[in-house]
This record gives structure tokens, sequence and C-alpha cells, in this order.
């Protein structure tokens, strides 16, 4: 462990790192139509409830849909988005030393563009991976420098314009053991070392994130995900953020999440929800679809109930743009939004719960 002093200076800098120079919604900056269904946006009662932002995952094959980009290219209803594939290594190094930033650059203009918090997403993961990596057959120092060139060459590439980068996605097994991927197999955890400390020296104002899935709710995997938070402070390696996906399915979202949450904040980090979407088995039914409103409150309440929840992103908000139907075939109706775009009972959830209100 760090020594109290330590953990103290390391919290205290936290809060002064980055927030104040990024956008905040301003409830005048739009005129949103009034009435008894509309509410102001997702994101504008979000930050009035405290956090940075209410986002949503994004992809570029979707932006030519003109019905979906007039609804997400405002900040009063979405104040983050996440680049869904365009920034992850296969699609900005699909050859050693070669970087194409082409398509992650239009998803970070459009937070720029709309005054938004952009989440980076991601560096170092084992999927969707260029083969190169792999078969080449690096020893430790090789692949030590291709992961520092790598988070080096991206996170530069990006600077001053990324809130937090996932720097390191899903390096865990459910049982808390370490994945055994390339990375692993090769520099053991030596390869997360390095990528935050590339990260932070060529970002340093940007937030430096774990993200994973089932560290949610109180569990093995969940302490490990705390222990290893507490190895690389221990260590002095730059962490400032944990990212819980939150893919869950409805009914069955865990009972310990603002338990958890807690644990993490007492860790002197901050969170996000950065994933989040709860499917159900189609077709969808109107009991699931209520029992889907309850679910999404409940996340969205339990990330209001810890103050270092900075905010909640949706892996998509319509279901027309959902990954999980090609993911979990039978499985879908995961989003606040169906396929038209129209708001579902999941989206009356969230603004109760943003509203502070109980269901
Ligand atoms: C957008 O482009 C994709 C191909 O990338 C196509 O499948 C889709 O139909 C297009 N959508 C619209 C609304 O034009
Ligand atoms: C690692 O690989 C490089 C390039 O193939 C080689 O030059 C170096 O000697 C290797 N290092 C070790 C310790 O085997
Ligand atoms: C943990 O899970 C991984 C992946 O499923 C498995 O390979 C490993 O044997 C498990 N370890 C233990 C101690 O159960």
């Amino acid at each position: 462990m760090a020594s109290l002093s330590a953990l103290v200076v390391f919290a205290v800098s936290l809060s002064f790192r980055g927030v104040s120079a990024l956008p905040q919604a301003s409830a005048t900056s739009a005129a949103l139509p009034t009435g008894t269904a509309v509410v102001q946006g997702l994101n504008y009662l979000a930050q009035n409830a405290g956090k940075l932002y209410f986002g949503t995952a994004t992809d570029n094959s979707e932006l030519n849909d003109t019905a979906y980009t007039s609804y997400m290219e405002n900040n009063l209803h979405f104040g983050q988005i996440t680049p869904e594939n365009s920034m992850k290594w296969d699609a900005t190094e699909p050859e050693p030393g070669t970087f194409t930033f082409t398509d992650g650059d239009v998803i970070a203009d459009i937070a720029k563009n709309y005054g938004m918090y952009l989440r980076g997403h991601n560096l170092v993961w084992y999927e969707q991976l260029p083969d190169w990596v792999t078969a080449n057959n690096y020893n430790a120092t090789g692949l030590a420098a291709v992961v520092e060139t790598h988070v080096t060459t991206e996170v530069a590439h990006y600077k001053g314009q990324v809130y937090a980068w996932d720097v390191i996605n899903e390096p865990l097994n459910d049982n808390g053991t370490f994945r055994e991927d390339v990375f692993y197999d090769t520099l053991g955890t030596d390869y997360i070392t390095i990528a935050l400390q590339a990260a932070r020296a060529a970002d340093p104002n940007a937030k430096l994130y774990i993200n994973d899935y089932n560290i949610e709710y109180v569990g093995e995997k969940s302490t490990a995900m705390q222990n290893l938070v507490k190895q690389l402070q221990a260590d002095n390696v730059p962490i400032d953020g944990i990212g819980m996906e939150s893919h869950f399915i409805v009914g069955e979202v865990p009972t310990t999440l603002v338990e958890n949450f807690q644990a993490f904040a007492d860790l002197g980090i901050e969170f996000a929800i950065t994933e989040l979407d709860i499917r159900m088995e189609l077709p969808e039914t109107a009991a699931n679809l209520d029992q889907q409103k309850t679910d999404f409150y409940t996340v969205v309440n339990a990330c209001l109930q810890v103050s270092v929840c900075r905010g909640i992103t949706v892996w998509d908000w319509t279901d027309k743009y959902s990954w999980v139907p090609s993911t979990f075939p039978g499985w879908g109706a995961a989003t606040p939004f169906d396929d038209n775009l129209v708001e579902k009972p999941a989206f009356d959830g969230i603004v109760i719960a943003l509203e502070g209100g109980s269901i």
C-alpha cells in the first residue's frame, strides 16, 4: 500500500486535474420543445444532478443517419461520446508503426463541435487487435516497445481532446486472475504499467482508466480489480479511474452496485459507467420493457449515490445501432430508444433517477 500522505496528495491532485477546461452544457444553448413527455435532455439532467456527463457510444457507420445525428449532436442530450470501434488498435495501427486516425478524428471532431467530453476507447486490449501484434512473436523487450509506441502515438495524437482514456481494456478473467493474452503472457503485469506511464507522459491531463465488465458488483473479479488499483498506487503507477462497463440483463441488475462503487471510491480514484445497456430476450414484451425502466433507474441511481461516479455512457442510445443482437443472438432491445429512435420506458427510468425521483 502507498503511505497515507501519498494517498492524500494523490486524492488532492485528482480533484484539480483536467476538468475545468472541459465543456458544460448550457441550459440556454439550444431551445428544446417543452411538454409533458419532453425533458431538457439527459445530459442537462445529469449535470444538474452533479455528474460531468450523460453520454453515448457511437460509430462512424451510423453518422450518415441524419435522424440519429440530429438528436445526438446536442449536448443537452449527450455531453460525452465514445467511439465504439474507430480508436481501437486494429483501426489505428493496422500495420506496425503505420497509424491511421481518420475515423477516430471524425468522432473527436463531433465531441469538439458540440461541446462534449470524449472518452478514448481503447489502447491495449486482446480483441480487435491486429494479427501482427501476436504473429510477430515479440520477446518482452520487443512487445514493451510495441505497446509504448502504440499508446504514445495515439494518446499524443488526441492530446488535449480526451477527458479519459480506457488505457487497459478487460485485463481480468471472471475469477479475478489476469487474462492470459499476448500482453500478459509476454510481459506479465508490466504491460499495464508500461501503457499507463506512456499515456500519462503523452497527455498529462487525460484521466487514465482501466475498463472491464463483471466488476460492477461485489465479487472476486471486483476484488481483483481493487487489488490491481492498490498495487498500481503502491508502485506509483498513474491510475485515475475504473470503467464499469455495465452490460446487464433485464431483471438481473446486480443488487450490490452502490456498495461496490463505494469500495472503488474509497481507493481515492474516480469511476464511470462506461458501456451501459440492459438486454432482454426477443421478442420484447411490455413486462420486460417495464422491468427495463426499473433497471435503468437502478443503475443511474447507483451512480448518483457515489460522488466520484463521473458519468454514465450508454453503449449506443438506440436499439437501431446496439451491438447486442449480433453479439448475443436472440437478445436485444437493450437501449433507452427503440429502432425508430423513440423513447422507451427505460428512458423514463433514467429521467426519474436523474431528477431524484423514485420508482
Ligand atoms: C449508412 O451507410 C451504411 C453503410 O455504411 C448503410 O448500410 C446505411 O444504409 C446508411 N444509412 C443511411 C441512413 O443512409
Ligand atoms: C528480443 O528481440 C530482439 C529483436 O528480435 C533481439 O534483438 C533481442 O536480442 C531479443 N532480446 C532478448 C532478451 O532475447
Ligand atoms: C480462472 O479463469 C481462467 C479463464 O477462464 C482459467 O484459465 C483459470 O484456470 C482460472 N483459474 C483458477 C484459479 O480457477
